[in-house]
């Protein structure tokens, strides 16, 4: 089979860790008989400085005209200063929402040989965890009303919350139905001991629990599933929740995981396109110095094969290939947390995931 992918590098480590995982991408389309045309389009901080705004229509056409998209990561401290709907994270939320994926899925997997890298105690994680998270990404706080007014106390700046019952709708039946495929747990995350939005949510998700008899469901304030999440992640399986909430509980999973630079992400709307990326930012801090983990990224390619295109068989290959590197015990610098031991570049590290790559 054929397929267009449109690549969108961004800022900062975007550019190598995308590389890394194209050249993956290319050694399964040997491996297993597929083409994966790519075309690289601007998006983010990059694309402000080429052409003076960080989503262009060029872009989003490219999307749009592709069956999957790769996306590293956006922004840096040279554009901080710019105003919010200029900024290179503004391009996120709009390639997002031009593409209409409301779904986003952030696995949290353990991965056996990263045990010690985890920040929680051995007892808590011996026997590993692997937690979906699916986010609501093109509606809530993100998308709501937001400015400057004049208030009592002077000029203070408003962000708005709102969602229908359709986004909740479609978002907790994505969830029902991933929690169908797994073991058919479900906790949806919500503040509706305060929240508006969050109470509507809560009605709207136990309509549907309704239609889904067979999955054990239960509610979970926001601050609690902070907690739990440390607590004991081994509790969850599938999580639910709103972009805001999702956002933040994601970042916290994944530290459970030995290092964000593991999580990889798929964003998907109705159809089969979808937008992968990791959960990390562009990590400006080690841009161009080769010190990046490739592996969400690269992991966040088995999930396009996965979703898009129904490659179960490419996308294990690939997640086995990464579990066979890491039992090797190679790590990057972020994995190795301060404990002794080299660390591997990130054109080494993707070397070692590429030679490790096989027809499974
Ligand atoms: C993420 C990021 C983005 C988000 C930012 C960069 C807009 O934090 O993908 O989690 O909040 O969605
Ligand atoms: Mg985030």
């Amino acid at each position: 089979m054929q397929y267009q992918i449109a690549l969108l590098r961004g800022d900062g480590i975007g550019a190598e860790i995308v590389d890394a995982a194209a050249a993956v991408l290319e050694r399964i389309g040997t491996l297993y008989g597929h083409t994966f045309n790519c075309t690289p389009y601007l998006i983010g901080g990059c694309a402000i400085d080429a052409v003076g705004k960080p989503l262009p229509e060029e872009t989003v056409a490219g999307c749009l005209a592709s069956d999957s998209v790769l996306l590293g990561a956006v922004g840096g401290p040279k554009w901080d200063g710019l105003a919010g709907d200029q900024r290179p994270e503004s391009a996120l939320l709009g390639i997002r929402a031009a593409l209409g994926l409301y779904t986003n899925l952030r696995p949290a997997t353990l991965f056996p040989a990263l045990r010690d890298a985890s920040p929680l105690r051995t007892d808590l994680v011996s026997a590993g965890f692997d937690i979906l998270i699916v986010r609501e990404l093109t509606g809530g706080i993100y998308f709501g009303n937001r400015g400057y007014r004049q208030g009592k106390y002077g000029e203070e700046a408003f962000d708005t919350e709102s969602y229908s019952v359709t986004e909740i709708e479609r978002i907790g039946r994505a969830a029902f139905e991933a929690a169908m495929k797994r073991s058919k747990r479900l906790t949806s995350v919500d503040k509706a001991n305060v929240l508006e939005t969050s109470r509507l949510w809560r009605k709207t998700m136990h309509k549907l629990a309704e239609s889904y008899p067979e999955v054990e469901y239960q509610d979970m304030f926001v601050d609690n599933a902070a907690m739990q999440l440390v607590r004991n992640p081994q509790q969850f399986d599938v999580i639910v929740t709103t972009n805001m909430f999702g956002d933040i509980l994601s970042d916290e999973a994944s530290q459970l995981t030995g290092s964000i630079g593991m999580l990889a992400s798929a964003s998907l709307g109705d159809g089969t396109r979808g937008m992968y990326e990791p959960i990390h930012g562009s990590a400006p801090d080690i841009a161009g110095q080769n010190k990046a983990n490739p592996i969400a990224e690269i992991l966040s390619v088995a999930m396009m094969l996965r979703y898009s295109f129904g490659l179960e068989a490419e996308a294990r290959s690939i997640e086995n290939a990464v579990d066979r590197v890491l039992a090797a015990g190679c790590r990057t610098a972020d994995l190795l947390g301060g404990q002794s031991g080299s660390a591997l570049s990130c054109s080494e590290m993707a070397q070692k995931i590429l030679d490790a790559v096989v027809r499974e």
